[in-house]
């Protein structure tokens, strides 16, 4: 039988051998799921043996990733902002770089929208990634969780549920903003943003994701736009809207905002690698 140690060792030389970006942390991350060991185990019980199921179980993990098929959809789980998100292939693995946005919501709560409940609007919810951490963070909020299928939408409702947060999270189907019942305070969203003909030159694992939550059309800013437009109705008048895009996409992004909210300050936030992320449009300041 092989140490954790030596199966540690073959699942990173297995995973690098196909060319896995990073792939030590994601070695160790399958040895700790299979073998349902905290990270701290992994190093305190090295030389413990793995059974010959356990290897079988990881045998099977490191075939499918073979096919470069996403380790989160694999486990059947992503955390996100310190919250285990069911994933499966109806929905995008929620990124690091989304969680700006959730901090920069719960920032802005912090220093001033006062309002005694936030109404926000999370367009294109997906696993429910940002309503379900705004939840969790801002108890007095009501949250209204938009996507377009039957699917996704099973998916989020299972971790609202499982995140105890059903009771202020509302999920709606449909295009945007539309299925939304009344003006938000907030609106947050991480919109498909990526230029339909740069798809198929991103990393085999995002050919794995639903196209609906990666196309933003011909300059990756279809949806933006539409949404700028809906939220001229939907935002309440000191209203903010956060909105996730490519560094590149900010110029023209902030243009559309000023188009349909004049009299609004645009400023954009940075992600963790300091890369220009999320348009922030704040209507009413003086
Ligand atoms: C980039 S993913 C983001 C998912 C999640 N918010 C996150 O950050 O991980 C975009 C989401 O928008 C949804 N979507 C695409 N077009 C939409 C539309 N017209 N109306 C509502 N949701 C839409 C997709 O189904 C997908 O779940």
């Amino acid at each position: 039988m092989a140490s954790v140690r030596e199966i540690i060792q073959l699942c990173h030389h297995e995973l690098q051998a196909i060319g896995i970006p990073d792939a030590r942390l994601e070695a160790e991350v399958i040895v700790m799921n299979v073998m349902r060991m905290p990270r701290q185990d992994l190093f305190a019980h090295q030389e413990d043996e793995a059974t010959t199921q356990h290897e079988q179980d990881i045998q099977g993990i490191l075939d499918r990733r073979g096919t470069r098929e996403p380790l989160a959809y694999i486990l059947g789980y992503r955390e996100f902002y310190g919250v285990n998100l069911l994933v499966n292939s109806d929905v995008m693995i929620p990124r690091p770089e989304t969680e700006t946005i959730v901090e920069h919501a719960l920032f802005m709560a912090l220093m001033g929208m006062e309002s005694p409940q936030l109404v926000i609007a999370d367009v294109g919810t997906g696993t429910g990634a940002i309503a379900i951490n705004l939840a969790i963070h801002m108890p007095a909020a009501r949250i209204y969780a938009v996507d377009l299928t039957d699917p996704v939408l099973n998916v989020a409702s299972y971790n609202i549920r499982s995140h105890n947060v059903a009771d202020r999270v509302t999920l709606c189907q449909g295009d945007l903003l539309e299925p939304v019942p009344e003006q938000v305070d907030l609106v947050v969203a991480n919109l498909p943003y990526i230029p339909t003909g740069r798809i198929p030159t991103l990393q085999p694992e995002v050919q794995w994701e639903p196209k609906m939550a990666l196309d933003g059309g011909q300059d990756g800013l279809g949806l933006v736009r539409r949404l700028m437009s809906q939220a001229t109705t939907k935002l309440k008048d000191q209203g903010i809207i956060l909105l996730e895009m490519d560094p590149e996409q900010m110029a023209v992004a902030s243009g559309m905002a000023l188009q349909n909210f004049p009299d609004a300050t645009v400023t954009v936030e940075q992600d963790l690698a300091r890369r220009d992320r999320i348009l922030v449009v704040t209507q009413g300041l003086e």
